[in-house]
């Protein structure tokens, strides 16, 4: 089973690359599933339904989020009845959605997808990511030996350890939210694959995703501005990731960065 995997998709530039290149990208690398983190996929903050439509019609089968997930308030009631748009499973219980999908498609191939948010450098107090993941994993791990996790965390450790904490239990342990794509893939010493971090769907002439001048002079005046997503050198950057769907454990992680040549204007 192939399987690619996409880091946070960034705005307008983000969206329109991913329509524009990842259809015929599905087709021509045989990809099973594929799957984007959505949460900066409305104006760089949050995903509306609008953007989270566009990208499930444009070729992305299941989006995972995070920490910005809550930013746009209409998302609320479609996380209750979209179950291909993820929220990290360790928000408190009682708030909209859900952090997991036992996902199938027509040829019945099967994986567990699961969205969990790291604590450390975060700015949510949210539940213990390890122990959240270990319950999902016993209680829905029997749904397919194919388990995949975005851990969508700041700390490279806190995703090191998550990778080592589920290694031969997912097939996919991989970071999201710092945009920002690590060389560091590799697969573990019981068969899961692991990457920090997928890196992002969006301009990479910017400051992860946003227009430059703006973060730049946050830094040197510490006043709150509002922040534009950048338009330049729009990169569609994660992996693709092989995994033998009837043992669970992943064969090949390879980092992709695919370049869009249409114009943000
Ligand atoms: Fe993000
Ligand atoms: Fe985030």
């Amino acid at each position: 089973m192939r399987i690619l995997i996409l880091g946070d998709v960034v705005g307008r530039p983000g969206r329109r690359a991913i329509g524009d290149l990842i259809p015929s990208f599905v087709r021509s690398e045989s990809i099973d599933l594929a799957i984007a983190n959505a949460e900066n996929a409305a104006g760089g903050m949050g995903v509306d339904v609008k953007s989270a439509e566009e990208l499930l019609s444009g070729g992305i089968d299941v989006l995972t989020s995070g920490n910005h997930i809550w930013k746009k308030k209409e998302i609320y009631p479609y996380l209750e009845n979209h179950s291909h748009l993820l929220r990290p499973a360790n928000y408190p219980s009682g708030v909209p959605g859900r952090g997991w999908l036992e996902w199938q498609n027509e040829q019945g191939l099967r994986a567990l997808v699961v969205n969990v948010q790291g604590r450390v450098f975060m700015p949510s107090h949210v539940d213990d990511p390890f122990r959240c993941a270990d319950s999902i994993l016993r209680e829905h791990g029997s749904h397919s030996p194919v388990v995949i996790v975005d851990m969508h965390a700041e700390a490279t450790s806190e995703k090191n350890a998550m990778g080592w904490f589920l290694d031969g239990r997912a097939s996919v342990v991989y970071g999201t939210h710092t945009h920002v794509q690590t060389a560091d893939e590799r697969i573990l010493s019981k068969g899961t694959a692991y990457i920090t971090d997928v890196g992002m769907c969006g301009p990479v002439d910017s400051v992860i995703g946003i227009e430059k001048e703006a973060v730049i002079e946050g830094f040197l005046n510490q006043l709150p501005r509002k922040f534009e997503v950048a338009r330049d050198n729009v990169v569609l950057q994660g992996v693709i990731l092989d995994v033998d769907d009837t043992s669970g454990r992943a064969q090949a992680i390879r980092r992709i960065r695919l370049p869009w040549k249409g114009s943000e204007t």
